[in-house]
């Protein structure tokens, strides 16, 4: 089986590619950058989502759709672009994957779709209510999926990770951020009071839930891809000084310097994994061990 995977350069796409491989599938990955993983069953094309993909895809079983504009921050400084990747680029995938005549697809979404909770845990079908740019552009395109399998009787299966983290995530994330400066002895920096409360899920484990999803899920579902054990933000900033034994100080700051605004901060995010451990998954990799595991291949 082929699986044709968008931002399979990416840092949540490499272990799965990595794992589809060791599995047996052969892996097609279209991405603006090449894969740093070289395997006689991977193939590489240096295209965008925006393109004209058809040809691209037709030849694969599935296609997992993984490129994106990324980062709540960074999509409210370039809103337009967000749309155009995360939308019409998505849009576009699921078409060109259809006219290619693939109907199994996974679309990675994110637990940035349901915005501040207003139930905990947060279960698949709970509100959504997106906050940021970068979150309507997500559920803008699962809408549009589900509207296709609706209209094409497609199988588009969406997985909505909550905060993943692991090695080779880029230095925009809260827990290289923490873990960097800790290594540095620099002072950590956390807006408020540190209570935010979120669900670190490590990528392996990410990568390990997508697979459950594809090979056991049901057609068209939604699935919480996410670890849920809560850490809040100073929990967070003091096991990164203790794991990397830091001197770094623990300095807070009040909200609204810089671009963070209190009003956007989601307090707590704390996922219902229900329908993924009824498929056989939960997550294996918590906190310390996940930072651990880091570390370790920083030395
Ligand atoms: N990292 C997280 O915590 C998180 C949480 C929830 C959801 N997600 C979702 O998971 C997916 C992967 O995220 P990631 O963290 O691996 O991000 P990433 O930035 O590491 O990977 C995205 C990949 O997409 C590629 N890409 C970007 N624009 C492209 C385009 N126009 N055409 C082709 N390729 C393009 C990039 O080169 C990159 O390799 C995204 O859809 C993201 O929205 C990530």
């Amino acid at each position: 089986m082929k699986i044709f995977i968008t931002g399979g350069s990416g840092f949540i796409a490499t272990p799965l590619v990595e794992h589809l491989l060791e599995k047996g599938y052969k892996v097609k990955v279209l991405d603006l950058k090449e894969p740093k993983l070289k395997h006689k069953n991977l193939e590489f094309v240096n295209k965008s989502i925006l393109g004209n993909i058809t040809s691209d895809i037709k030849g694969c079983d599935a296609v997992f759709h993984f490129a994106a504009l990324l980062g709540v921050e960074n999509s409210d400084k370039r809103p337009l672009d967000t749309m155009k990747i995360n939308l019409e680029g998505s849009v576009n995938v699921f078409k060109s994957a259809i006219d290619a005549g693939v109907k199994k697809m996974i679309y990675s979404s994110s637990s940035e779709v349901y915005g501040e909770p207003r139930e905990l845990p947060i279960k698949e079908g709970s509100v959504k209510g997106p906050v940021s740019t970068y979150g309507v552009s997500k559920l803008a395109a699962e809408i549009y999926a589900k509207a296709y399998n609706q209209e094409f009787g497609t199988d588009i299966r969406i997985v909505r990770f909550f905060n993943v983290y692991g090695p080779g995530q880029e230095n925009n994330w809260v827990v290289p951020i923490f873990l960097n400066k800790a290594l540095k002895n620099e002072p950590i920096t956390i807006f408020g009071n540190g209570n935010q409360t979120r669900c670190f899920t490590y990528v392996e484990d990410v990568a390990e839930g997508v697979l459950t999803v594809f090979e056991k899920g049901n057609k068209g579902e939604a699935y919480n891809i996410g670890n849920n054990q809560p850490t809040t933000i100073l929990e967070l900033a003091q096991i990164a000084k203790e794991m990397a034994k830091s001197k770094s100080e623990i300095a807070k700051l009040d909200f609204g310097e810089k671009t963070r605004l209190k009003e956007r901060e989601i307090e707590y995010r704390i996922p219902d994994i229900s329908k993924m451990k009824a498929l056989g998954w939960k997550p294996k990799t918590m906190i310390r061990e996940g930072i651990s595991k880091i570390l370790s291949m920083k030395n």
